[in-house]
């Protein structure tokens, strides 16, 4: 369905330019944030604007009608591409909202643990935390070092704070800070053996890594599609094991609470459902980009731009190649706590040299992350080495 793809890309080296014009991005900027918002081909903003325009045409007719079983029959595309039956997943608005569905279903009880690692997503950290209090549970942390060396040194810190007083396990499958890929297969198992329930959030993982989620082995497992597998923003997905989905419930509970999991996520009150209809279409631009063999591209390019950027600024990188994929993230200081310096460095580089680049504070030190996408080649990041070397000046 897009006028590029990856063969075209691997024959040509399709250039950035070419690349950007099935978006939508503004060129007068470098963009290496995919990992933070995703970007959107034209091609799925367009399905989009007809999905609105043909809901607005007969809202009554839609809702009433017409939705329940487009809901539902988007939650099979859903489960041929990422594993599992359409009604084990449901639709949120991201994970975030997965996320707070699960901490708020849990019977947990002053004195159970919520365990979680150091690597969490801020606002995940902050909704466990909050919940905790609420509570009375303890939020216990398993410190895993920032530049992590290998998937049992992971495993291992996680295993070593599993209590016999742990209810929940929540665990990424993507970091967000240092674009590290936890094992979460070996993190299930570890946790099955302690006989704890697994939450992965991975919202970065679809369309950045291969998914079979049911083979896991975890309870729960949130997605993104708005990330790295081109949809709409507001497109978040979450797969519950069949055994878990009684008590399994939106964090806003709506008429469908009591006709069961999948009744209870399909409807939270009125909302645009157009990023959810256009999952199969952002899906299929991801195929013709290449699919699989786009995201081996990706990994390719950010590895490389990591070396690049490592070797001439001297930064460490987060991961060993095997546990990163189409990001990375770098130590630029390996001791720096300035969160207002790290936002001021971010907009150096969006406003004086037109480069759009996380730059943040993590474990005490100054990191930046990079993405890879089609739309990016290799002078990007020699373009950011460029940048860098100025803005660190
Ligand atoms: C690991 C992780 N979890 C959750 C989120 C939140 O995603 P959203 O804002 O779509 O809920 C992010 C966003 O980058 C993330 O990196």
């Amino acid at each position: 369905m897009t006028s590029l793809s990856r063969s075209d890309r691997s024959q040509n080296r399709i250039d950035r330019e070419s690349a950007l014009r099935a978006f939508e991005l503004d060129p007068a900027f470098l963009h290496l944030n995919h990992g933070s918002y995703g970007a959107v081909p034209r091609e799925v903003r367009l399905e989009q604007d007809r999905w609105r325009a043909a809901i607005e045409r007969n809202p009554t007719g839609f809702f009433t009608d017409e939705y329940p079983p487009l809901i539902r029959s988007t939650a099979a595309h859903v489960a041929r591409r990422l594993g599992g039956e359409a009604r084990d997943w449901v639709f949120c608005e991201n994970a975030t909202a997965a996320v707070n569905a699960i901490l708020q279903s849990l019977p947990l009880r002053p004195g159970d643990e919520i365990l979680t690692t150091s690597h969490a997503y801020g606002a995940v950290e902050k909704a466990m935390a909050l919940t905790a209090r609420r509570r009375g549970l303890n939020l216990c942390v398993a410190e895993v070092p920032p530049l992590v060396a290998s998937d049992e040194e992971v495993a291992s810190a996680i295993a070593a704070r599993l209590s016999a007083a742990t209810r929940l396990l929540v665990v990424d499958h993507v970091t967000s800070a240092t674009a590290t890929i936890f094992p979460v297969r070996r993190i299930a198992e570890i946790a099955r053996a302690a006989g704890v329930p697994v939450l992965v959030d991975g919202a970065h993982a679809p369309g950045q890594i291969a998914l079979d989620v049911p083979s896991l082995g975890v309870d729960w497992y949130t997605g993104n599609a708005h990330k790295w597998l081109f949809a709409p923003r507001g497109c978040g997905l979450l797969w519950t094991k069949p055994q878990r989905q009684d008590e399994t419930r939106p964090a806003v509970l709506s008429h469908g609470t009591e006709q069961g999991y999948t009744a209870a996520f399909d409807w939270i009150g009125t909302r645009d459902p157009s990023p959810w209809f256009v999952f199969e279409t952002a899906a299929l631009a991801h195929d013709a980009f290449g699919g699989e063999a786009l995201m081996a591209d990706n990994r390719v390019l950010a590895a490389e731009g990591a070396a690049e950027i490592a070797a001439a600024l001297g930064a460490r990188i987060a991961a060993p190649a095997p546990m990163r994929g189409s990001m990375a993230a770098l130590v630029l200081n390996e001791n720096y706590n300035d969160v207002e310096g790290a936002a001021a460095y971010r907009r150096k580089l969006s406003q004086e040299h037109r480069i759009m680049a996380p730059v943040h504070v993590f474990a005490g030190m100054l990191w930046l992350r990079i993405s890879a996408q089609v739309y990016n080649s290799p002078e990007d990041y020699r373009r950011l080495v460029s940048a860098c070397r100025e803005m660190l000046a």
